[in-house]
């Protein structure tokens, strides 16, 4: 594998279902047990508020039941041994990268383990349920909502992301389907920009043909390799 300077590596719900994470868009997937429109957009937040801190409570006990695979543990390898510059995108809810050891980890869809009070709008580290409306830690208004994007809300932190996209020499996505934009954009923006692309996801994603290399198979077994191999290089 050829030297790189710059990587952005994207990652989705795939990284994290070898831990025990439902993806979204499998069979069985968590978009088949409950519609995007009730909880994961602000209008179904604002017609059954219950539903959606009861979704999300739910999905943050879950986390707590689980714990990081050999995908996370070997990005959190490149982060320490990787001499040039890394930036980590996850798409991800969860805390897995951080519990594999990732210190730097961009969540641009927001974290389960987050609270955003919508009086305030101060964001507030939380690891407790939402349902009983408890009282926001810098207001006290009981107004805190799960600090995740939901669908029609701008992705965090964008600004950051083009920058590193325009500037990167390798750009890797792994686990996501490429159905959300704007992260299934990146691919696009960073081969502009003259990057080699790679793609690694137990099958070929939406925007398969716009990665100049692809590899297909569990995460937990690619990116160990392929970490190895760029690091060997
Ligand atoms: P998806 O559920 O859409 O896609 C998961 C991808 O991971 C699929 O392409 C699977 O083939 C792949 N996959 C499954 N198991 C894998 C494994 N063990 N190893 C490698 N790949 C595997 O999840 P995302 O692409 O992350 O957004 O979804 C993107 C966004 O859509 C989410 O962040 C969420 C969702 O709606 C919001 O809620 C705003």
């Amino acid at each position: 594998m050829a030297d790189f300077d710059n990587i952005v590596i994207l990652t989705g719900a795939g990284i994290s279902a070898e831990s025990g994470i439902d993806t979204f868009r499998s069979a069985g997937g968590l978009w088949e047990q409950h519609r995007i429109e009730d909880v994961a957009t602000p209008e179904g937040f604002a017609r059954n508020p219950d539903l959606v801190l009861g979704f999300y409570d739910a999905r943050r006990e879950a986390l707590s039941k689980v714990g990081p695979n050999p995908a996370h543990t070997a990005l959190a390898r490149l982060e320490r041994e990787f001499s040039g510059n890394l930036l980590l995108v996850t798409q991800n809810v969860d805390d897995l990268h951080e519990r594999g050891g990732c210190s730097q980890v961009l969540h641009m869809h927001g974290e389960l383990k987050s609270a955003l009070c919508t009086s305030c709008e101060v964001r507030s580290p939380w690891d407790a349920p939402m349902s009983q409306r408890p009282a926001c830690p810098v207001c006290q208004a009981p107004t805190l909502r799960p600090d995740v994007v939901w669908f029609g809300e701008m992705p965090y932190q964008m600004e950051r992301i083009y920058t590193a996209l325009s500037q990167c020499d390798l750009f890797v996505s792994i686990g996501t389907s490429g159905a959300v934009y704007p992260a299934a954009g990146f691919v696009q923006e960073a081969r502009g920009h003259g990057a080699e692309t790679l793609e690694l996801n137990l099958e070929p994603s939406e925007g398969s043909h716009f990665f100049s290399q692809a590899r297909y198979g569990k995460a937990g077994e690619l990116v160990p390799a392929w970490v190895d191999e760029l690091l060997k290089a």
